[in-house]
């Protein structure tokens, strides 16, 4: 693989920003570039990006994920996740340089019930997903050489995500609803970027091989459900003095939305791990981490 930074999409996105500091921490050259400089909704915005940042790598951590206002806003949604990815992959086919492209574990419907593998049929449920799924499919298309790695429940100490929800709700509540039938597997931000940052180091390491090209699950290990996952938000919140509301488990029915969400989205990652020696950890572990960090304000 070429020298080079790793060029990263998505501007202060939880996973972008989380992959810059994973960059940073393991001494790997990065750049980071956001709105408005770098926007799918101005395609010709891309076109200097290879030329401009001579990068060795691109992950692209960028996309529209209002998963509900993708309903009514599907132009957008298929802008910034399909059409954008596939104007990045054919400039990082035409540099030369491999993409690593992140999707979601909302191609799913939630229906198998038991954790997904990557050569699952797909079969979203709303507009995001659908996105999505045009867009993992129009990366691998491109003839770059392409990684899709799709992902899960992710969070992080900054951004929009169900932890900072929880904790927000429980300053505003002593008692919340929550969705108990509905299983996932929680991702940190700054996991998957350990991992990312992994998988960049492999490409360098052996170079390009064609066992890398393709879907590969890489989701936090473990799973829960929402419920469950506010559970152990809130018992971790306690040991910094925050006081636990009630939770009470309700069903998917009770919480109607938009997009209707995939029941059970586990993701088996074993495959991530056969091909470039990559696990996530446990998800309570780096909850627990998140959660410290948060309340330290370190983030
Ligand atoms: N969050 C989850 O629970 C979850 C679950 C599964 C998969 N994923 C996938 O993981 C990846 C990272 O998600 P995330 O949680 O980091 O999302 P995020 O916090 O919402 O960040 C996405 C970033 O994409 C950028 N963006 C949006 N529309 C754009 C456009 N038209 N042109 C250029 N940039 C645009 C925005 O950057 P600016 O700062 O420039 O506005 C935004 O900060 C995405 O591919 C997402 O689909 C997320």
């Amino acid at each position: 693989m070429a020298d080079g930074p790793i060029l990263i999409t998505g501007g202060s996105g939880q996973l972008a920003r989380a992959l810059d500091k994973a960059a940073r921490a393991a001494g790997v050259a990065a750049v980071r570039v956001g709105r408005p400089e770098f926007d799918f909704d101005r395609p010709d915005s891309l076109d200097t990006l290879t030329r401009h940042h001579a990068p060795a790598l691109v992950v692209n951590a960028a996309a529209y994920t209002a998963v509900d206002a993708a309903e009514t806003d599907e132009a957008a949604a298929y802008r910034a996740n399909r059409d954008g990815p596939a104007r990045l992959a054919s400039l990082a086919a035409a540099a030369g340089i491999p993409l690593l492209h992140v999707s979601t574990d909302f191609v799913f419907d939630g229906r198998k019930g038991e954790p997904y593998v990557e050569s699952d049929p797909a079969s979203p449920q709303g507009v995001y997903g659908a996105s999505k799924l045009a867009g993992e499919r129009a990366v691998l298309d491109s003839g770059a050489r392409a990684t899709v790695l799709r992902t899960s429940w992710v969070y992080g100490a900054q951004g929009k995500n169900f932890v900072l929800t929880m904790l927000n709700a429980a300053r505003r509540t002593d008692r919340l609803r929550v969705v108990a039938d509905q299983k996932g597997c929680p991702t940190a931000a700054s996991d998957l970027a350990q991992a990312i940052v992994a998988i960049a180091a492999r490409l360098r390491q052996t170079g390009w091989q064609d066992g890398y090209a393709g879907i590969f699950h890489a989701a936090g290990t473990g799973s829960t459900t929402w419920h469950g996952f506010a559970e152990a938000i809130f018992a971790n919140a306690a040991r910094h003095g925050v006081k636990p509301p009630v939770v009470e488990p309700i069903a998917t029915a009770d919480w109607p939305t938009p997009t209707r969400r995939p029941a059970d989205s586990r993701l088996d990652c074993a495959k991530l791990a056969a091909t470039f020696g990559v696990r996530l950890p446990e998800w309570q572990g780096s909850l627990s981490r998140t959660i410290d960090e948060i309340h330290a304000g370190t983030a």
